[in-house]
């Protein structure tokens, strides 16, 4: 008895971090933080020293790197925080012109990073945490320390006071603006330091810190502050402890404008030697320094817990009317699981009014991915997909892997069957640039949605995403789905539906308003008979 209790407080304390499938914004975290596969950020900063301007930029010149880019793109927006007023920090105020335009601003780094983390931006996610995931996973793919992600930043709609350091500053001025952003002097020295371990120092913006470099693998003439600048390591502190250093902002020609020098070297060396000493030590404190600057938000953000990977995750699962039987599409993941031939993973799900787990399908395998640090996902997909009798539907399912069951601590991972996309749906004209046909939409019976709705995602460089909503109309009078307890709601589009070809279904139940599972993909609609 006292095992079985033992046991299952463990079993629960394992999960303490895990949230519970569904959450339309935590999958979407989730998955750009552990599906590095086709991860639309890791082409840009794999190998550590990829430098393209833009998504699709130039790639001939040499010298810079995105990581390092993003690496102070994060801190210069962090910068303007001011931690006892509660205002700015990371919430991409950086990408305002207003901001961007100021001397403490300078370069086309900001410019470059948000263009090329533009693609993950979404409803879910905003620009602040696109901008803290893909420094984070740029740092640790690049050698750096496993640093622990928590979402949920909003963006500014406004820019923030200005407030970066800039190098002709003197040590008190530098000192009050950590302050300011809620770092002591030591955290100071450290976060520079963790900073500084990755790229340099331009001519083009620094002319008067920097010289012109004849050297065809630095066509950007970046004076760069260790020497090794494209990875994660403690050679900023080794080098400038021994003296070797060419940090540009230490032994730059003009006192004035070595701030490294004056910062470092303000406890007397003290935290700098035990950085030399340890690298350990080193990544321990970025990894702490790096999650501060981070988690530094305006008062009011709510970040979400830190985002770890779900144990069972499905993913892309859809339920799609056809007659007399409901469609389940998806897949699930398996994190932490290497191919195994011998491997068993069976769906089983319950009934609409149901918690029995009456029904069951085996999955098949479907191979594995990336999760970084060494880890792999397995995949087990639904394909083609799971027939469910539509009169009964579907309350939830849960997997059995290996005999073990995966149900969320007993939850299970709950699906609805009361608003889903019907198969009926058809295109009149397939003509790519201007599909037209109907949308239907299957209300189960029972159920009296006060709306139905397609959400739009409006996406806007440098700006976070809109939600245009296309109301699907009710019906004067309702017609029944053939053979299923379903009634219809349809809407007639035109013109590639104004440009919105990919959306997501939205329904309004007592006030409030929630997400369907799936994407409603209007080219892959049949044709109307
Ligand atoms: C007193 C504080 C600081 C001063 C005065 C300072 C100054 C500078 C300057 C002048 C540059 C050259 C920028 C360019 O040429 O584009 C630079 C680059 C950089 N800084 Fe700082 N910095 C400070 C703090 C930080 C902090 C706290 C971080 C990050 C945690 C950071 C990260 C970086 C990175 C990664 C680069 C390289 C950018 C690239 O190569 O494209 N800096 N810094
Ligand atoms: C950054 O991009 C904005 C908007 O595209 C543009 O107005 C601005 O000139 C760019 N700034 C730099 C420094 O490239
Ligand atoms: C540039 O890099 C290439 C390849 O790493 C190397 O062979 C060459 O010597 C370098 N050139 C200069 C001027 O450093
Ligand atoms: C050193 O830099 C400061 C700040 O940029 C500048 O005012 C000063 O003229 C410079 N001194 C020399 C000798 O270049
Ligand atoms: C810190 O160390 C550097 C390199 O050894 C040295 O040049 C400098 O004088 C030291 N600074 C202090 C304040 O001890
Ligand atoms: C639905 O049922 C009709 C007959 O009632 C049949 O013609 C049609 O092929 C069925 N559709 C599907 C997708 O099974
Ligand atoms: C799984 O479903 C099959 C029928 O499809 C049934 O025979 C079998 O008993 C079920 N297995 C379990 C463990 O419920
Ligand atoms: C679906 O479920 C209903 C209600 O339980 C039942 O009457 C019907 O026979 C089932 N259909 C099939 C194809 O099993
Ligand atoms: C739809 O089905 C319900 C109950 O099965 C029935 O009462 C109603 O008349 C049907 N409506 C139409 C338009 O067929
Ligand atoms: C859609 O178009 C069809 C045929 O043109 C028409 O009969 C139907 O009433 C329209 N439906 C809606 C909801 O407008």
């Amino acid at each position: 008895m006292l095992a079985l209790t033992l046991f299952t407080l463990f079993t629960h304390l394992a999960c303490a971090n895990a949230y519970v499938w569904p959450s339309p914004q935590l999958d979407a975290l989730e998955a750009l933080r552990f599906d590095l596969d086709s991860h639309p950020i890791l082409q840009f900063i794999d190998p550590c020293d990829t430098f393209n301007f833009g998504p699709n930029g130039d790639t001939s010149i040499s010298g810079r790197s995105n990581i390092a880019d993003w690496i102070r793109t994060s801190y210069h927006d962090m910068a303007t925080h001011n931690a006892a007023a509660g205002t700015g920090g990371m919430d991409a105020s950086i990408r305002f012109p207003e901001e961007l335009a100021r001397d403490e601003n300078v370069g086309t780094g900001f410019n470059n990073t948000l263009n090329i983390l533009f693609p993950i931006v979404n409803r879910y996610v905003s620009i602040a945490d696109a901008l803290t995931l893909g420094t984070i996973i740029a740092i640790e793919n690049c050698n750096g320390p496993q640093i622990a992600f928590r979402g949920g930043r909003i963006d500014a709609v406004s820019p923030n006071a200005p407030g970066v350091p800039e190098p002709q500053q003197d040590l008190s001025a530098h000192i009050s603006a950590f302050a300011r952003q809620g770092f002591s002097q030591k955290e100071m020295i450290g976060l520079i330091a963790c900073g500084h371990s990755f790229g340099g120092v331009q001519h083009v913006p620094f002319p008067q810190i920097v010289p012109e470099l004849d050297d065809p693998n630095n066509t950007q003439s970046v004076s760069h502050f260790d020497s090794t600048f494209v990875t994660f390591d403690n050679n900023v502190a080794t080098e400038y402890i021994s003296g070797r250093t060419k940090n540009p902002l230490v032994v730059g020609h003009n006192d004035t404008t070595n701030s490294d020098k004056r910062i470092f070297g303000s406890d007397g060396n003290v935290t700098m030697k035990a950085f030399a000493t340890s690298p350990t030590l080193f990544a321990s404190t970025c990894a702490t320094l790096f999650t501060k600057m981070f988690n530094s938000v305006p008062k009011g953000v709510k970040l979400t817990d830190v985002i770890a990977p779900l144990p069972v995750k499905p993913d892309n699962v859809q339920l799609v009317l056809n007659n007399d039987t409901l469609r389940l599409t998806g897949e699930v993941r398996l994190w932490n699981a290497k191919e195994d031939p011998t491997r068993t993973v069976r769906l089983f799900y319950a009934d609409h009014a149901s918690t029995a787990y009456k029904h069951n399908v085996t999955l098949k395998s479907a191979g594995v991915t990336n999760g970084g640090r060494g880890i792999t996902a397995a995949w087990y997909t639904f394909s083609p997909f799971v027939p469910i009798n539509a009169s009964k539907g579907i309350g939830r399912m849960r997997f059995v892997v290996d005999g073990k069951v995966e149900d969320q601590g007993g939850v299970g991972f709950v699906l609805r069957d009361d608003v889903v996309l019907s198969g009926t749906s058809c295109l009149t004209n397939s003509d790519t640039s201007n599909l037209a046909g109907r949308l239907d939409v299957a209300v189960r019976t029972g159920t009296n949605p006060t709306r139905i709705f397609l959400e739009h995602e409006v996406l806007t460089n440098f700006n976070p995403p809109r939600i245009v909503e296309t109301d699907i109309p009710r019906p004067a009078k309702p017609s029944n789905a053939t053979h299923a307890p379903y009634t219809i709601w349809s809407l007639n589009f035109t013109n590639n539906m104004d440009g919105f070809t990919s959306s997501t279904l939205g329904v309004e139940m007592g006030g409030v308003k929630s997400a369907i599972l799936g994407k409603i993909e209007l080219f892959g609609f049949p044709p109307c008979t």
